[in-house]
């Protein structure tokens, strides 16, 4: 229990690969996958972890066939609406990251219901990446510090990895921000565009499971795995005697 990172992200992935290898539709992977980011959600919370931040849409996921696609958006809504009693019962509070406002109507009302019911929460926050990329999320930022450097605000050498850290969909965790560890699941070794900022010192760590066969035990292993290592920040270990 000790050394519990603050904040971890996950990639969820595997969800097509398990459906189909038991001979379900696709969609049928992602109905268990929801359930399974319940499971996590409440693990994580138990563990003690600040931040989880979940990977559920990508900028680029909407070159899915459509009827995935569609899928996909209603599942906030379904998830809400069954989980936001227990996620309130765990003091867990909901946000949001991501081009939200170019998700339908129905998803923002769903994703904006759990952020405002759960807003006075004070445990870990459950942090959805929805329509989420971070390339554009870079872009984005740098051009709102350019229309501050163009208004006189600041000056370009005044422009520091908190500036830029200050503009990130992140911003608003705070301390919290950069993930310790990193996640995916279902044996893929990439990072596919998600928080390339954020994750600079982060710990990757890869499972072979696919998402919809996660549990807390995984979560646990995962965490584990992360304990063992060293981490250094590009200086030396904090225990002399690790030295490499
Ligand atoms: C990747 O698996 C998974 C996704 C693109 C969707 C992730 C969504 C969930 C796990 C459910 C989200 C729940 C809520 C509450 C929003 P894949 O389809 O790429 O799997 P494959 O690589 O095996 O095809």
């Amino acid at each position: 229990m000790q050394r519990i990172p603050h904040h971890i992200a996950i990639i969820m992935d595997g969800n097509g690969r398990w459906a189909k290898a038991k001979g379900l539709p696709r969609i049928a992977g992602h109905q268990r996958g929801m359930d399974v980011v319940k499971t996590m959600t409440i693990a994580a919370s138990d563990l003690g972890v600040k931040v989880l931040t979940l990977y559920a849409f990508s900028t680029e996921n909407w070159k899915r066939p459509d009827n995935e696609v569609q899928f996909l958006m209603k599942l906030p809504g379904r998830f809400f609406d069954t989980f936001v009693p227990e996620l309130i019962e765990n003091n867990v509070r909901v946000e949001v990251m991501g081009y939200t406002d170019q998700l339908p109507v129905g998803t923002q009302k769903a994703v904006q219901a759990a952020v405002e019911q759960t807003a006075k929460n004070t445990g870990m926050v459950l942090n959805f990446a929805l329509n989420y990329g971070a390339r554009a999320e870079i872009i984005t930022g740098v051009q709102q510090i350019a229309e501050q450097v163009l208004a006189g605000q600041i000056k370009p050498d005044q422009i520091t990895e908190q500036t830029m850290a200050t503009h990130l969909m992140t911003a608003s965790l705070g301390e919290y921000g950069d993930p310790e560890l990193l996640i995916r699941t279902s044996g893929e070794e990439r990072v596919s565009n998600f928080l390339l900022w954020q994750l600079a010192y982060s710990e990757f760590v890869f499972l072979t499971k696919h998402w919809p066969e996660m549990d807390a035990d995984e979560l646990k292993r995962a965490i584990l795995i992360y304990q063992n290592r060293h981490r250094r920040f590009g200086g030396l270990a904090e225990n002399k005697s690790d030295k490499e």
